[in-house]
């Protein structure tokens, strides 16, 4: 993955504090009693999963749980299933048949309820209007959309036939969706012509037209045609209307059965080099491991409305939106709702309105509330909120009192919860009954080996720092990188026999866990994931850009903020204006969140002797803090 920078000391302020949640909570909770969990995981794990998987329903059952020749897992060994059968026809054809799964609200205040009967005819449909036109199973579906729910149809669909979604954020820009439809070989792209914020339309499917435009593994587009007048024009044979293809469907597709470990999906992450990695899913160990947690960490009951902020672009959304939640039964709420439009209140009038009972939200949002004041927050009645969540992101303290005190007004447990699109599942938390350290994520749950350790893997004593690795393998985690699986052992491989998150960490004396941010070349911006490589390479990609460094600097709000180091090629002068084309640049390029809040020119950048960039050095320059060890450094 990357080189391992030295291990690190940290004095940490060993302040003690916890907030100890009503003993209900450890009564009410599925889980019970956190550590009699954890000890029953380790006395025999294959057990403990085992007996999660026959909560579902499988077309064959496994010969064994887990075959584990390191670094490749295989999990739940020749089974066969189909995930939507868990997802849809499992609650249909139980009392949940009209419960609602989905509820949606859309901008314009437009409300959709989907039951589970309704979701699964729709999905089905869109299914066999997905074959119709030639996507069978293996063949990758590129699915680019707003928060509709047509987006979780298509994801679902896709599910449903074996075919392999590849949902790319509908914030990145034409160069960076051509790189996910390109690297996936996508043969169909699902769009939308619009999508709407704040009130504004924003043209999606001009940038898909222009990113397919060397693409030429694409066979059709599918346009979910949200505009009404007037509706935008379809080439035929080559564009198809999203409802069309759903009403040409037919009202039978049987489920097809997967092989457990086939996959289910990829989802493209940054990479602290080069290109970013499509992170490949299979079928059932992930089912698995989202059931599971949406089930235990939220403590998902029959009646809650569960609302996770996120967009089903990022992981959070594959798995707390769209399939953990539905496997559990739950009925999930959908918002395409900015948090500040049309005013700062509304994401608390939807909880109110809504009677939420668990929200799932990053940071970054929990910040920008703060900063907004409690006064928005205080206007609505939040007393239907039972558990809330965090991830994306280090939850800081402040925030998380503020969050604990304003939101959860000292009464739901907060369950910050750490993972990554690579671990598929929540990994690290305080589960719900457990006493929170604010500032602190908590331990590996029930199925989960979470160490912090140094350079050679050796644990750190308890009350220091070091590297964030998951020391055994679990159902959810990804099985390689698209094309690349020399990428995929790197993370078994940078610390020789665990999975080495990219994390730095520290291990309190309470063996509780705090994540630091990452150790990587990765910036976490409101909790999306950018590498520098990206940016650089975007700048360089700029006429007038000879070579160029980005690194994060610290943002109240956004966790990270990207600062560029630029040298120009000769016979371009700096100027104001030529840091807005860049910064321009970037934004068409890979999209508003990788563009860099500011630009330098510079002369020369610090290097080590063989040519690497040592942006640690721009960074503690950029802080005012010592460099550290800067012996590699070129002069
Ligand atoms: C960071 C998002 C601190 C971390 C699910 C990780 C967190 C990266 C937390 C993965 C948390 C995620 N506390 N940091 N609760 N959750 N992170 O792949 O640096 O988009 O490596 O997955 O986000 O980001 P990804």
């Amino acid at each position: 993955m990357h080189e391992i920078k030295e291990s690190f000391d940290v004095k940490l302020a060993e302040d003690e504090k916890y907030y100890v949640p009503d003993e209900k909570y450890r009564r009410t909770s599925w889980i019970g009693d956190y550590q009699r969990r954890y000890d029953e995981f380790l006395a025999d794990p294959d057990a403990f999963w085992n007996d999660i998987a026959e909560e579902l329903d499988w077309v064959r059952h496994w010969d064994r749980v887990l075959e584990w020749n390191y670094p490749y897992a295989k999990w739940f060994v020749n089974a066969r299933l189909n995930i939507t059968s868990n997802c849809l026809d499992r609650h249909v054809a139980s009392d949940r048949r009209n419960k609602a799964a989905l509820i949606w609200r859309g901008e314009d205040g437009t409300e959709r309820v989907y039951t589970y009967q309704k979701l699964l005819t729709e999905v089905i449909h869109f299914a066999n209007g997905l074959k119709k036109v030639g996507v069978s199973k293996g063949d990758r579906v590129c699915i680019y959309m707003p928060m509709v729910p047509e987006q979780a149809i298509a994801m679902l669909a896709c599910a449903r036939i074996g075919a392999v979604h590849s949902v790319v954020f509908a914030g990145f820009g034409e160069t960076a969706l051509n790189m996910r439809i390109t690297d996936a070989q996508a043969k169909i792209v699902i769009t939308a012509d619009i999508s709407i914020r704040r009130g504004k339309a924003i043209p999606l499917i001009t940038i898909v037209k222009e990113a397919i435009l060397n693409a030429p593994s694409v066979e059709h587009l599918v346009i979910l045609r949200r505009r009404r007048e007037p509706p935008v024009e379809m080439r035929p044979d080559f564009e198809l209307d999203f409802y069309e293809l759903m009403r040409n469907g037919g009202a039978d597709c049987p489920p097809e059965a997967m092989d457990a470990e086939d996959p289910l999906f990829m989802l493209y992450t940054s990479g602290s080099t080069g290109t970013p990695k499509g992170v490949v899913h299979t079928c059932g160990g992930y089912m698995v491991g989202t059931y599971y947690t949406s089930k235990y960490v939220f403590d998902l009951k029959e009646n809650d409305i569960y609302w996770c902020t996120a967009d089903p672009g990022w992981i959070t959304g594959h798995s707390y939106i769209v399939y953990g939640p539905l496997i559990v039964g739950a009925t999930v709420f959908i918002s395409e709702m900015t948090l500040d439009y049309p005013d700062p209140g509304i994401w608390w009038r939807l909880i109110e309105e809504q009677r939420i009972n668990i929200f799932y939200t990053a940071p970054t949002a929990i910040r920008t509330f703060m900063k907004l004041g409690e006064a928005w927050p205080e206007k609505y009645d939040l007393s239907s909120l039972r558990i809330i969540g965090s991830v994306g992101e280090p939850l800081n303290p402040e925030a998380f009192e503020w969050y604990y005190h304003v939101i959860g007004k000292d009464r739901c447990p907060i369950v910050d919860t750490w993972w990554q699109t690579e671990t598929g599942m929540q990994m690290i938390t305080t589960m719900v009954g457990e006493p929170m350290r604010p500032g602190f994520v908590g331990k590996g749950i029930p199925g989960v080996v979470a160490d912090v350790v140094d350079k050679d893997g050796a644990s750190v004593p308890l009350g220091s720092g070091g590297f964030l690795v998951i020391r055994t393998p679990w159902p959810a985690m990804f099985r390689t990188i698209y094309n690349n699986d020399e990428r995929y052992r790197q993370y078994w491989e940078t610390i020789p026999g665990v999975y080495t998150a990219g994390d730095l960490a520290v291990k309190g004396t309470d063996g509780y866990i705090m994540v630091i941010g990452r150790s990587d070349d990765i910036i976490i911006i409101s909790g999306h994931n950018i590498g520098t490589a990206e940016v650089e390479s975007a700048l360089v990609s700029h006429q007038a850009v000879a070579e160029a460094a980005a690194i994060g600097k610290p943002d109240p709000l956004k966790g990270n903020s990207i600062k560029a180091f630029v040298i120009l090629r000769v016979g371009n002068a700096p100027s104001e204006k030529l840091k807005k084309d860049l910064m321009y640049h970037v934004r068409m390029t890979i999209g508003p969140i990788a563009v860099p809040q500011e630009i330098a020119f510079v002369e020369k950048l610090p290097k080590t002797r063989s040519g690497k960039i040592m942006r640690r050095v721009l960074k503690a320059q950029e802080m005012g803090v010592d460099p550290g060890d800067i012996s590699t450094l070129e002069e």
